[in-house]
């Protein structure tokens, strides 16, 4: 067995639930989540880290789930688009990009919503210009960014009330 075809355990909290799987060294984070784990809310649109449809939350840092090896994160903790909605209802973020029609086809929302996630925890209270350079990593190319806009200014004024907390 060449070192290529060796597999490497890899555990890991996923969505708050412990994940235990055998990978190759080679096989990357969002394989992983969509092939191995069969979350396929994560994108993989241009797997070079430029297009952020693969964005995922890794020990609270959003990061590139298609520049990641699956190895590397041994022992953290993930947080997918799956994560984010309670039971039945929906985030308030994406509650918010439903309303605000933040979506077309949806192929770049996961990373947009976690994307988003991150950006009202740290700024609860962005501008205009604080959303756009936030998300200026995040390719769409269906919607624009106007409603995507909205839709975050929306969430933040939801989430800065207390909706959704607790549901
Ligand atoms: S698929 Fe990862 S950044 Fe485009
Ligand atoms: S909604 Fe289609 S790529 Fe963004």
């Amino acid at each position: 067995m060449t070192s290529e075809q060796q597999l490497h355990r890899v555990n890991v909290i996923v969505n708050g639930e412990l994940k235990s799987a055998q990978v190759p060294a080679r096989m990357l984070l969002s394989d992983f989540l969509r092939h191995e784990l069969g979350l396929f809310g994560t994108h993989v649109g241009c797997e070079q880290g430029v297009c952020g449809a693969c964005t995922v939350v890794i020990d609270e840092k959003i990061a590139r789930s298609c520049t990641t090896f699956a190895v590397q994160v041994q022992g953290k903790e993930i947080r997918t688009v799956e994560g984010l909605a309670s039971d039945d209802e929906l985030h308030p973020i994406q509650e918010s990009f439903r309303r605000c029609h933040g979506l077309q086809c949806g192929f770049c929302t996961p990373g947009f919503l976690m994307a988003t996630e991150a950006l009202l925890a740290e700024n609860n209270d962005p501008t205009e210009h604080e959303i756009r350079d936030f998300l200026s990593g995040n390719v769409c190319r269906c919607t624009g960014y106007v409603g995507i806009v909205a839709a975050v200014k929306d969430a933040a004024c939801r989430l800065r009330s207390g909706e959704g907390e607790g549901e």
